[in-house]
């Protein structure tokens, strides 16, 4: 069986003492329950302060972005190793909004995908197609491309972390989420690509989240769902209670 892992994407938001409000929140409510693993991933400056927060909890540390090299003249980066330092153990690559925005590619991403594994940092892979992708019939397609290339060259001896994040683009902070079964259905392509580019076991262990516009009100349905394994959660993960929510829904599930 594979534990629901549900991790809150901060994105741009929060300064350091509102995020270690946040993070002791998030804290106080898992207590001692391990039947869910929870992930808070905090912009760069609020890491410290976050990390002191959940330090000794069940909470884990998770990071939005970093470079593939260890260390070196990369203005404005961060690495795996200073991550690391701060006892992070998962960090969000491929992010749509850093396809987007900031023009990654998917070789680009696949560079820090093998980092991450290679220092002992579990990826949370992200992929995912646009509304006009998924019109146009070219969700299957745009997603394969995306493993395919984000994944390349791993064996399955190292895919020990991984974690793979769909999130369609066009459920991402827009209030649309996609149905249960929407969403069930690609899960199941991603975890049969993961058996074809890697093998069956690493296909059955990975934990593939579900991201875009979930919240209390939807998470139990789409957990629900059987290639539906956690939760990559942005604007419902800046609150305690809305956070809290989704990650007792995931509990109930598990009991
Ligand atoms: P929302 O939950 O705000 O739609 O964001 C999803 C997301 O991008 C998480 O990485």
């Amino acid at each position: 069986m594979r534990k629901f892992l549900i991790a809150g994407n901060w994105k741009m938001n929060l300064n350091a003492s509102d995020g270690a409000d946040l993070a002791n929140d998030v804290v106080s409510f898992v207590g001692k329950q391990t039947s869910v693993n929870v992930c808070i991933c905090p912009p760069f400056t609020s890491m410290e302060a976050v990390a002191k927060s959940v330090e000794g909890s069940n909470v884990l540390l998770g990071a939005q972005n970093m470079h593939p090299e260890a260390s070196g003249a990369y203005t404005g980066e961060i690495s795996a190793v200073m991550l690391r330092h701060l006892f992070c153990s998962h960090v969000i690559l491929g992010h749509s909004e850093r396809r987007e925005y900031f023009k990654e590619s998917d070789a680009f991403i696949n560079e820090k995908v093998k980092t991450a594994l290679n220092s002992n940092l579990k990826p949370i892979l992200c992929v995912g197609e646009t509304l006009e992708q998924r019109e146009s019939g070219q969700t299957s397609e745009i997603v394969r491309t995306q493993i395919q290339g984000g994944l390349s060259g791993i064996l399955g001896s190292q895919a020990d972390g991984l974690v793979i994040a769909y999130e369609p683009v066009w459920a991402i902070g827009t209030g649309k989420t996609a149905t249960p079964e929407m969403a069930q259905e690609v899960h199941a392509e991603i975890r049969s690509l993961l058996g074809s580019q890697i093998n069956e076991e690493v296909a059955n262990r990975t934990r593939i989240l579900y991201g875009g516009s979930m919240k209390a009100e939807n998470a139990m349905e789409l957990l629900a769902q059987e290639d539906i394994d956690g939760g990559l959660i942005g604007g419902a993960s800046l609150k305690g209670n809305s956070f809290n929510a989704i990650i007792e829904a995931a509990i109930e599930l598990s009991a």
